[in-house]
């Protein structure tokens, strides 16, 4: 089969991980016998820069065209906060109805977490957070702007048919694990929303009798997350929750170098999109330091999504076996380059045994 990648390199780092994610993706394709056809997106920085435009109907008619999107990150010194954040990526989770994050939580083989006692037996967990609602949605207003009576309102919104996608997702997963679904939320302050979550679980709970849910608060995650991850498989969770635990679970597996994402439609009505955890990372821009293992994750969620399941237990091991011969990891003092790595990961991918 061919399948159609749409891949939006964006700024700063995200071209360079990209690319040699890329790498990973063509090796997975030639030793399973697909075919993977690439059409390079110019979105970021500069295009915003140079159009005043960050992306119009006709560029997210053309992606919505694809199988699938592959995105580096985007972010850029010279362009307001939010302005490419806010405008592409939320727009495009929202667009295409990308309503589950997906964000595995993995301390592979050879990576040292900052937390002592975390290892990679007890370190195997997955975060699905609600993607496209929330306090993301960005309604609310600002009164008396700048002044010592200013009011912020900031609304947030959930509704059964998003929250019951995450959730319903969630507990698939959690199947074909290890059966355990634990909801992250805030119910006893958060009663609203919190009673809406905690209703959709129980419902959906029913559907899976083989799969046990359990309820911890989002403030008590912080401390049962880091400390005792192996009681987690498939955590659910709202966009800001999500957001929030998914950065401290990238800390725990040892770095946003290593953190990888899915937006995903369940429903299969526009294309899903994939990148890493990070972002543009300006500060280490151009030097080819950047580590690469993050976009290459995130490309095997991309090929798991497609339904090229080998293809993507391969490359993930192959990103697994090259991570473990790393002395140290994420960074300059990494001493290696990004190409180098992809290079090397997309010659495993056509020797190792997933
Ligand atoms: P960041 O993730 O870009 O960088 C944080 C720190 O981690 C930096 O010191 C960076 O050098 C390091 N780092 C990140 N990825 C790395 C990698 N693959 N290898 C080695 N080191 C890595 O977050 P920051 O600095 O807060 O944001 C930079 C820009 O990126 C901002 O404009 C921000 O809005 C944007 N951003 C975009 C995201 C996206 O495209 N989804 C997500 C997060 C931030
Ligand atoms: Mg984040």
């Amino acid at each position: 089969s061919t399948y159609s990648l749409a891949v939006v390199g964006g700024d700063g780092i995200g071209p360079d991980v990209t690319q040699a994610a890329l790498a990973g993706v063509q090796a997975a394709a030639h030793r399973y016998g697909f075919t993977v056809r690439t059409t390079i997106f110019d979105l970021g920085a500069e295009r915003f820069l140079r159009t005043g435009m960050v992306i119009d109907e006709n560029t997210i008619s053309e992606l919505r065209e694809h199988d699938a999107i592959l995105l580096g990150a985007v972010g850029d010194p010279r362009v307001a906060p939010g302005v490419l954040e806010q405008g592409l990526i939320v727009a495009l989770r929202v667009a295409f109805a990308q309503s589950v994050n997906i964000r595995p939580v993995r301390l592979y083989p050879g990576i040292e977490s900052p937390v002592r006692g975390v290892t990679p037996e007890n370190c195997d967990l997955v975060v699905i957070r609600e993607n496209t609602e929330g306090l993301y949605t960005g309604g609310g207003s600002l009164a008396h702007a700048g002044s010592g009576n200013a009011v912020a309102i900031q609304n947030s919104i959930s509704t059964a048919a998003a929250t019951s996608e995450a959730v319903d997702f969630a507990f698939q997963l959690a199947q074909a694990r290890r059966r355990r679904v634990t909801l992250c939320h805030k119910t006893n302050i958060l009663l609203h929303a919190g009673q809406l979550w905690q209703e959709t679980v129980d419902r959906i709970a029913e559907r899976y009798p083989d799969v046990e849910h359990d309820y911890v608060h989002a403030d008590a995650m912080c401390q049962h997350l880091p400390l005792d991850p192996g009681r987690f498989d498939v955590v659910v969770t709202d966009n800001l929750f999500g957001d929030i635990i998914s950065d401290l679970g990238a800390t725990v597996q040892g770095g946003l170098g290593l953190a990888a994402s899915a937006n995903f439609n369940p429903r299969g009505s526009a294309p899903s999109m994939y990148e890493p955890v990070h972002g543009s990372a300006p500060d280490i821009a151009g030097k080819g330091w950047a580590n690469p293992a993050a976009a290459a994750l995130s490309a095997a969620l991309c090929l798991a999504g497609l339904g090229e399941r080998e293809a993507a237990l391969s490359l993930e091991t192959a990103v697994a076996s090259v991570l473990a011969e790393l002395p140290a990891f994420a960074g300059p003092e990494m001493g290696s380059d990004t190409a180098g790595l992809g290079h090397r990961i997309a010659e495993r991918v056509s020797i190792v045994d997933p």
